[in-house]
């Protein structure tokens, strides 16, 4: 496997991964899944969930959509035997299948709705990801990506602030993995410029007032079990400040007295039916409208 296109393999592979995806699913899902009532699928539509994981979510779907075919597809053999084991009761029309998001194996304009969770923060390059969903989603169909942001987590102060692990930490991680951990906001503008259309943010509020404090804390402590090794390397923190920073963030969540909040982006549209452009701008084209001040021709 090419580390540029799962740079987290590592962690990704992690048992507090599995952990951490159920505790994700439990404190989203009940905000998220209201979301799909937005695309009027038909009852046997094809859906596809890319870095599907553990598939968590790829089976909550099949439950929702008990006539619809889907396809979970993710570049590791571990999650995807944990879930080809775990929902074997729904194999007739879920299949899970090993695949790289950048290159699916799929005819172009395949599926009705396509998915995508918790995956353009940990690739680079996620815009390419994002045409890649484009590509394989039918005209008229309907993207769905869950795009974290971790600029958009919040904790009240303890002895030691645990927002400098998410702001400075997670930062120079995400620069030492070539991924970008602000990819959540940037999102729309990617599928915009793909040229989908009816496009939407919507927010999981992972908050202690929506999500019980020990889930919420169990996504930290997955964090905190599965990556601290690697910030230890990269996130330019002492020894030892990472875990610390970790702690502080799940103490502040545990304490009854404190407010923390995560929100969750997601952005969802429709692949034009008529006239989209799919192909991002040339890199050229992008960049120049980058250094372009405001209100220039
Ligand atoms: C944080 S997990 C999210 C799992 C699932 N979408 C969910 O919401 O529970 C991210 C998954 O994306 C997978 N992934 C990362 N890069 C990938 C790529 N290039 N192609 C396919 N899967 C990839 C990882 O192996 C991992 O299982």
């Amino acid at each position: 496997m090419r580390m540029d296109r799962n740079p987290q393999a590592e962690q990704m592979a992690d048992a507090s991964m599995i952990r951490n995806l159920a505790a994700q699913a439990n404190a989203i899902w009940p905000q998220e899944s209201r979301l799909f009532e937005r695309y009027a699928l038909a009852p046997n539509a094809r859906i596809l969930d890319v870095g599907c994981g553990s598939g968590e979510i790829t089976s909550r779907l099949a439950t929702s959509y008990p006539e619809a075919r889907l396809v979970g597809v993710d570049i590791l053999d571990g999650p995807l035997a944990y879930a080809r084991e775990r929902y074997a009761e729904l194999a007739d029309r879920l299949t899970f299948e090993r695949g790289d998001a950048f290159e699916l194996a799929f005819e172009e304009s395949s599926f009705d709705l396509v998915v995508c969770r918790h995956v353009t923060q940990s690739v680079p390059h996620a815009e390419k990801l994002l045409e890649e969903l484009a590509r394989v989603c039918k005209q008229g169909g309907w993207l769905h990506v869950l795009s974290e942001d971790y600029g958009m987590l919040h904790f009240q102060e303890r002895a030691i602030d645990p927002e400098k692990l998410w702001r400075d930490g997670v930062r120079a991680y995400s620069r030492a993995t070539s991924t970008d951990e602000r990819i959540g906001r940037k999102t729309w503008s990617f599928l915009k410029a793909l040229g989908v259309v009816e496009l939407s943010v919507d927010y999981a509020v992972v908050d202690t007032q929506r999500v019980s404090r020990e889930t919420f804390a169990e996504i930290i402590r997955a964090w905190r079990d599965g990556y601290t090794g690697a910030l230890d390397l990269h996130a330019g923190l002492e020894k030892g400040e990472v875990r610390a920073l970790f702690d502080a963030s799940i103490e502040s969540i545990l304490d009854p007295d404190a407010y923390a909040v995560w929100h969750v982006p997601i952005v969802s549209g429709r692949k034009g039916v008529r006239g989209a452009q799919f192909a991002v701008p040339p890199q050229d084209e992008r960049s120049a409208d980058a250094t372009r001040p405001p209100g220039s021709p």
